[in-house]
């Protein structure tokens, strides 16, 4: 039974990544990768087939049985390696579980991110596990499971995606940027008024587009690999941005809150960048669209 990192991997130091193959959490990332790829499998088989969907918080917030099945397998496995781990998952959290950042060692998992690409079959598809330790995100692993891309970072160490070193853009001119959002889960119309009106300001300022691509995980590992310059988002939650944070951060990029100051996880917004210029003035061009916090719910 493994309560915590081993004795002789709590040895080398983070600060000199070269000195160390494995690191502190080595055992714990490498069972993130192990269960982030068998439930990629399973989302995979599931995306061509019939699907039993509901409803969460929204027309729009939806969840399937396969979302649940793959929660519960990353879980169990989890738990039997790691009895004494604290986890925060997105289905948990919609059956009223808490979602509390402590200082223990804390799994922050989305099973299915992009649930509604997944219901529609279209094949923008995520598993993402973040990993925190003392409320720091200690890795993140992001699996596109339709692409079979596996994105990792460690505190540290890099941002990768299947061995190949992530860098964002250096990008510092709104009016040559690639920006990408996601709608959210509410559509009420003043929520709406406020969506639209936030993507008019940026198009306003004359940037090259804005995306939308239905996977706030995947639209943030796009981030971290220069292929878009900016992303930004009120009503996500800590499951789609706490591995993806890391990835980005070990890609060089920024993540901060929507107001301009630091990212607060639990706050269901977020401004992301390749430089600290552009993620300013995306923050500074946004009006606030208020979805409350993850740790009130
Ligand atoms: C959602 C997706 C969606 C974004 C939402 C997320 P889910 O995650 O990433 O694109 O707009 O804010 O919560 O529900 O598919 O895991």
């Amino acid at each position: 039974e493994v309560a915590g990192p081993r004795e002789d991997a709590m040895k080398p130091s983070l600060e000199d990544p070269a000195a160390s193959a494995g690191g502190p959490w080595e055992e714990c990332f490498e069972l993130a990768v192990q269960l982030a790829l068998r439930a990629g499998q399973i989302i995979r088989k599931a995306l061509s087939e019939e699907k039993q969907v509901s409803t969460k918080t929204s027309a729009a917030d939806l969840v399937t049985e396969t979302d649940q099945l793959v929660e519960d397998l990353i879980i169990s496995e989890m738990q039997k390696r790691f009895p004494s781990h604290r986890f925060i998952a997105e289905e948990a959290a919609a059956a009223g579980a808490k979602c509390v950042l402590t200082p223990s060692p804390t799994w922050i998992i989305d099973p299915i991110d992009g649930t509604c690409n997944f219901v529609h079959r279209f094949p923008t598809v995520a598993v993402s596990i973040g990993f925190a330790v003392n409320q720091e995100l200690e890795f993140g692993v992001i699996y596109h499971c339709t692409e079979e891309r596996l994105y990792t970072g460690r505190r540290g160490r890099g941002a990768f995606c299947n061995g190949q070193r992530l860098q964002v853009s250096g990008e510092t001119d709104l009016s040559k940027a690639l920006v990408l959002t996601e709608i959210g889960p509410k559509r009420d119309p003043a929520t709406l008024k406020l969506f639209l009106s936030n993507m008019e300001r940026l198009l306003h300022a004359k940037a090259h587009g804005v995306r939308v691509i239905g996977s706030s995980t995947l639209a943030l590992c796009l981030l971290a690999s220069g292929a878009a310059d900016a992303y930004y988002q009120f009503g996500l939650h800590c499951w789609d941005l706490a591995a993806a944070t890391v990835i980005i951060r070990e890609a060089g990029g920024i993540v901060m809150d929507t107001s301009g100051g630091p990212l607060d996880l639990m706050s269901c917004r977020v401004v992301a960048a390749g430089t600290r210029e552009m993620a300013t003035l995306i923050a500074q061009a946004l009006q606030t669209i208020n979805y409350g916090r993850d740790d009130e719910k």
